[in-house]
């Protein structure tokens, strides 16, 4: 496997589902199938994978991988459908684990044509998939002021969100936004200091690419859907690479981890219901030799659930 396909926290994600010979499990992500290898490679002959993803190459790597594995069934959806498809495959309230490894993949990335960089210069596209939804492009170049500062403020964490919006409508002005190297180009210009270990266009392409591919939404409607897709016990492991990401994880693991809260209009009635879920450990992160290996190991934190009977 090259440098490109890295999968992150192999073991520790796939070691997380507990993989038993005869189960069922769901990768949201596939990718090129790092992680979905591992699971094979634990797994029995009556064991079953489902694989996702939204984009149109991992889902032809995946469709390959089925070709040669009658275990393996392959979609090319989003894993806001992942109960739709559990459904509909017969598994829901079976499935003894999903993994999701959220974000982008390296192939994604480094692929010029595909408009996630600010080092190639490429079409200002970014979407994962390519076939749904909107382009980077076609966003900047309609939207509001304001709306570009929002995004680029909340989803990049950046402080210079607003000169970034106002540079960026400026420019439009006078030639249309098409390109990852005009925008990288526009934001470097507008923002004041630069830190020397990080290109000044970093946050603002973070920013644009989890809004465009709608990546918190989709995380919390699949986070909602595992609860009823896992049976008792199955284990749900999410790798993140970034910190609105993990805090959503982090939190929504956490509350559904204790008892539910008293109703506050009859706070003396005892709270019905129980915990759906066990936290499973803590944070995880990629040891100094995976981070020295790939470097792009270095943000990703694994979180680790149980179903609860
Ligand atoms: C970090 S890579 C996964 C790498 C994979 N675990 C491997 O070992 O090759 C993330 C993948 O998830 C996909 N993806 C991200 N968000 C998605 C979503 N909401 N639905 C489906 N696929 C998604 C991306 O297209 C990308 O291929």
């Amino acid at each position: 496997m090259n440098a490109a396909h890295r999968p992150v926290l192999l073991q520790e994600a796939v070691d997380a589902l507990a993989v038993q010979a005869d189960g069922i499990y769901m990768d949201g992500t596939f990718g090129r199938g790092g992680h979905s290898r591992e699971i094979l490679a634990r797994l029995g002959p009556s064991g079953r994978l489902l694989a996702l993803d939204r984009d149109p190459e991992a889902h032809a790597a995946a469709r390959e991988l089925a070709g040669g594995d009658a275990r393996v069934s392959v979609y090319r959806a989003a894993f806001s459908m992942l109960e739709r498809i559990a459904t509909e495959a017969g598994v829901s309230g079976r499935v003894n684990g999903v993994l999701l490894d959220i974000g982008v993949s390296s192939a994604q990335l480094d692929d010029a044509r595909r408009g996630f960089s600010f080092t190639q210069k490429g079409p200002l596209d970014m979407r994962m998939d390519p076939d749904a939804g909107e382009s980077a492009a076609s966003w900047l170049t309609r939207a509001p002021e304001h709306d570009i500062a929002s995004v680029i403020h909340e989803y990049g964490e950046e402080r210079h969100a607003r000169r970034i919006a106002k540079a960026i409508v400026a420019a439009r002005e006078t030639a249309p936004l098409a390109d990852t190297s005009q925008l990288a180009e526009i934001v470097s210009r507008a923002v004041p200091r630069h830190d020397r270990h990080k290109h000044p266009a970093t946050r603002t392409f973070q920013a644009i690419r989890i809004f465009i591919n709608r990546e918190l939404d989709e995380l919390s409607a699949c986070l909602e859907q595992c609860l009823r897709v896992l049976v008792p016990a199955g284990r749900l492991a999410v790798i993140s690479f970034h910190s609105l990401e993990d805090r959503m994880v982090k939190r929504f693991i956490r509350d559904h981890a204790r008892m539910p809260e008293p109703d506050p209009k009859a706070p003396w009635l005892a709270p019905e219901g129980s915990p759906v879920l066990r936290a499973v450990g803590k944070a995880v992160h990629a040891g100094e030799a995976e981070v020295a290996e790939n470097p792009r190991s270095r943000s990703a934190v694994l979180r680790v659930a149980e179903k609860l009977p």
